[in-house]
């Protein structure tokens, strides 16, 4: 139910994995560059994972009517709120910050950074339909239940495809920002 939103399908390019064969992901953990920050920047992705994986399990849920609906839709309200604040103001950071540092540490990885940001972009408009359909059945499950389980149709269909983009975008974001990070010894 992802192919009306566009989300990307394609793997990185094969040279943006040069430096992950040098720095495994197995092997981040024990290399005295793995800093303080990034590993804080890693926990913002798990945060995202389990937001996105809680507010899917949740609709999922009401669409079975084994959730009542105040308490979804308070659940809704408050973290598909959390996740979509949280995510642009990180992906903020990312585009004005922190990509132009790793491509000005090793401009190599350039191209794999434009891709990143334009996962960002196709992200933002995923975002943007899930909080208008999240605002109307929040509205829709005070005034018309029937018409609320139909909306929830459509947002569960939004929350799977969050899932999905977060899922491809955020492990290949680290598999190539955290070998340059490392390799070049950014954060001391
Ligand atoms: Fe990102
Ligand atoms: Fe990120």
């Amino acid at each position: 139910m992802t192919d009306l939103i566009p989300v990307r399908t394609t793997a990185m390019p094969a040279e943006m994995g040069v430096l992950l064969h040098d720095y495994p992901r197995d092997a981040w953990a024990a290399n005295p560059h793995f800093a303080k920050s990034t590993r804080e920047w890693m926990r913002a992705h798990e945060k995202f994972r389990v937001l996105s994986d809680h507010l899917h399990d949740q609709t999922q849920s009401f669409l079975d009517r084994t959730r009542d609906p105040d308490g979804f839709a308070d659940h809704l309200g408050r973290y598909g709120t959390a996740l979509v604040r949280a995510l642009h103001g990180h992906h903020h950071f990312e585009d004005l910050s922190f990509f132009p540092e790793l491509s000005e540490a090793d401009p190599r990885f350039d191209r794999g950074l434009e891709i990143l940001e334009k996962d960002h972009e196709a992200l933002d408009a995923v975002l943007d339909a899930f909080s208008h359909t999240g605002s109307r059945v929040i509205k829709l499950v005070q005034l018309d239940e029937a018409t609320a389980r139909e909306e929830a149709g459509i947002l569960v269909t939004q929350t799977e495809a969050i899932r999905a983009f977060l899922n491809r975008h955020l492990g290949d974001e680290e598999d190539l920002a955290v070998p340059v990070i490392l390799h070049h010894a950014l954060r001391g």
